[in-house]
């Protein structure tokens, strides 16, 4: 088959194909447990569903402006002047099924084939991906200290003729790393200085622990001008428990929201009525739930990094937000893939390969899940990598023997 040759440089989603496999030997009947997800597992606000409801009920479900509905912009408007003390006009903002849209539009509207669009490692599997959906070439950045935090030099060390943008996302999946203060204050001061886009992906702000707090761009920003290259992207995906839902949005300056309008217009239209209605309604509504979430994942980062200190040599850094902790279990097995595979099929436990997010010999593990999922992934992995576990482990009524040391 004759494919385009952008086309064939992009790989499937590691981790929509791992949430597949799991939903496969789940209806085989197999006591799966994932530890690789990547949503809350919390009902949507009770103020999204009876807004979605009545609209659903009202039969009117129509076509919505490409850049999103007046309500939905408003909400936007709002969520941004609460948690960022910005004030923007209709004109900065755009609405999109989903984060995952407003990054790709954004990215379409900067990036010319050959550009370099940089993001510091670990970093979301769909980044690299995105980049070279625009004919353009991923930069990933390593951090050189061993750590998952990137400093400015590490930054400034990649950064050439062919840069064009930077993307920056913290806390960060999957390290659930918070980025400090003075770093997200030089990188918007540096692409200011530079000329250079800066995305950033704020998707997780909002899921933060420890009385932290995520970073806003804006305090640094000198110039918030119609000439400005600072794009904000954000969402009810994660917060808000609704990705199903698939409503995002990036705040820019009105001359680029307007070139990415144009091209959302021809790709999707306006986002769905219907999604619109109930994330105007979840941003607008009771916001309990977003603090109640917060509390929960962060009992759940207490459990899972009790769990972890039972493995002798894993190494990682306490998540900051977010709902991922990145784990550095290359003492066992250094290729991440073959590790992943091996617990899947061993102990029916769903990692994601940190090789996935640039990093080799990590694996990501997730901790919205249920506290029973995860101190049973924990225990089951825990007896199929310990040499010392014993001989025998109990899945329910079935009975796992060790026959690899
Ligand atoms: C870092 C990051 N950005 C963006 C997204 C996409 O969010 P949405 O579901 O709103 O498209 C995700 C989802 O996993 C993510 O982890």
């Amino acid at each position: 088959m004759s494919i385009s040759q952008i086309a064939r440089t992009i790989g499937e989603s590691a981790t929509l194909k791992l949430n597949e496999q799991a939903a496969i030997l789940r209806a085989k009947g197999d006591p799966v447990i994932h530890l690789g997800g990547g949503e809350p597992k919390s009902k949507a606000p009770v103020d999204a569903i009876v807004a979605a409801a009545a609209m659903l009920n009202s039969g009117e479900i129509r076509y919505t402006p490409a850049d999103g509905t007046p309500a939905m912009k408003a909400a936007i408007i709002r969520y941004t002047e609460e948690h960022y003390g910005r004030k923007v006009t209709p004109r900065h903002v755009m609405a999109s099924s989903g984060a995952k849209q407003a990054i790709m539009v954004a990215l379409q509207a900067i990036l010319d084939p050959q550009d370099e669009l940089i993001f510091p490692a670990p970093y979301w599997v769909s980044y690299p991906e995105m980049a070279k959906l625009c004919g353009a070439v991923p930069v990933p950045v390593v951090p050189e200290d061993g750590t998952c935090v990137p400093t400015m030099e590490d930054i400034t060390r990649h950064v050439g003729s062919y840069t064009k943008a930077v993307l920056i996302n913290s806390p960060n999946n999957p390290s659930g790393q918070l980025y400090p203060e003075s770093f997200i204050k030089e990188i918007v001061e540096y692409c200011e200085d530079k000329g250079l886009y800066l995305i950033m992906d704020d998707i997780y702000h909002n899921l933060v622990f420890d009385g932290k707090k995520t970073a806003n761009c804006y305090d640094y920003a000198k110039d918030l001008g119609d000439k400005s290259k600072l794009i904000l992207v954000n969402g009810v995906s994660k917060g808000y428990a609704m990705t199903g839902f698939r409503i995002g949005w990036a705040v820019a300056s009105p001359e680029l929201i307007e070139v990415m309008v144009n091209i959302q217009s021809h790709q999707t239209s306006g986002p769905a009525g219907l999604l619109q209605k109930a994330a105007v309604a979840a941003i607008n509504g009771v916001q309990s739930s977003v603090e109640n979430l917060r509390v929960q994942l962060q009992n759940n980062r207490d459990i899972m990094m009790n769990l972890l200190d039972s493995f002798d040599g894993v190494k990682v850094a306490k998540p900051d937000g977010t709902f991922y902790c990145f784990c550095d279990f290359s003492c066992y097995e250094k290729d991440s893939t073959k590790l992943s595979k091996f617990l899947l099929d061993k102990v029916q436990v769903v990692t994601v390969p940190g090789v996935e997010f640039g990093m080799e010999g990590y694996l990501r593990l997730s901790y919205c899940g249920a506290v029973k999922d995860i101190t049973e992934g924990i225990e089951r992995m825990k007896w199929a990598l310990d040499p010392n576990s014993p001989n025998e482990l109990y899945i329910g009524d079935r009975k796992l023997v060790r026959d690899w040391t």
